[in-house]
């Protein structure tokens, strides 16, 4: 583990993407075929096996086809799982219900907002040891949110997004217990008024506001790594306006996604002699 940024968090790189997604969920038969984005199964592997123990509380607040939770759910650990889809939320159900732990394992699946979990989920307040959550990027104008529920944060613009984002890291610091970890998977979006979109600083200062410290940070690679080397095919050529001037162009390819990791801090001892008096 390195540290570039003698303020920043330890810093770590997980070459995750070793195989190609649709080779990783072919190791899972029962996942279902997905139309958007997933995390991939290797590092949601990852993710639960390093951060949690057999017996802990793991929860995806967005748990899209339920990559996370069944990971989590085949090593042993008890899931609580939200999505704002609902076809998202039976897709979910159908694959842990069909594993014979999921009665003993299986804690709530819940089709809700992820804003309010920690209203909703009022019994599971400060017990998390492991919460995952891997947004949707916002809405840029480029394809139509409309058949989404009015909660996805898919539908927001950027500046909403962000917004929302704050409330719903509020919402896993009330769940975390203390020394909890929260890991967020971010990665660079569409471009939106001319910018390309990182959502990192955003989210770091979200999740400082919900009382979170950033732990660790984790460059997740999601091209091959082969004799050292990162092999990220480049981006189709696409078409771009630059100053009203059109024109084709070979744009780079991302080759790595960011998760922040945060953990919930324990209480501060109180100082000796306070409260004495009173
Ligand atoms: C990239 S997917 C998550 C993948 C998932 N972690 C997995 O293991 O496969 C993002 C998910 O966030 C969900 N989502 C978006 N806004 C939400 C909200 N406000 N509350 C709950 N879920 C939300 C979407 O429905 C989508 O399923």
């Amino acid at each position: 583990m390195a540290t570039p940024d003698p303020h920043g968090p330890p810093l770590a790189v997980w070459p995750t993407a070793q195989q190609a997604l649709a080779d990783q969920r072919a190791q899972y038969p029962d996942l279902p075929p997905v139309a958007f984005p997933v995390m991939a199964p290797a590092l949601a592997q990852r993710l639960v096996t390093e951060l949690s123990q057999p017996g802990d509380l793991v929860a995806d607040l967005m748990c899209g086809s339920g990559t996370v939770c069944v990971e989590a759910l085949d090593l042993e650990r008890h899931v609580l799982a939200v999505d704002c889809e609902p076809a998202c939320v039976a897709q979910t159900r159908d694959t842990l219900d069909a594993r014979p732990q999921a009665p003993a394992l299986v804690e709530q699946l819940w089709q809700a907002d992820a804003r309010e979990a920690g209203d909703l989920l009022v019994g599971y307040r400060g017990c998390c040891d492991l919460i995952v959550i891997a947004p949707p990027a916002p809405a840029t104008g480029s394809r139509s949110t409309d058949s989404l529920q009015p909660a996805n944060l898919a539908r927001l613009d950027p500046e909403a997004h962000d917004g929302a984002m704050v409330d719903v890291l509020a919402a896993c610091a009330v769940l975390l217990r203390p020394g909890g970890c929260l890991a967020v998977l971010t990665q660079y979006s569409p471009r939106w008024a001319g910018r390309l979109l990182d959502p990192l600083p955003r989210t770091v200062s979200a999740a400082a506001e919900a009382g979170l410290e950033y732990h660790q940070h984790i460059i997740v690679l999601t091209h091959p790594l082969r004799h050292g080397r990162i092999h990220a095919r480049p981006a189709p050529p696409r078409r771009i306006t630059v100053s009203s001037t059109a024109a084709v162009a070979t744009l780079h390819s991302n080759a790595h996604a960011n998760i922040c990791l945060f953990r919930k801090p324990f209480p501060s001892a109180p100082e000796v002699g306070e409260g004495l008096n009173q």
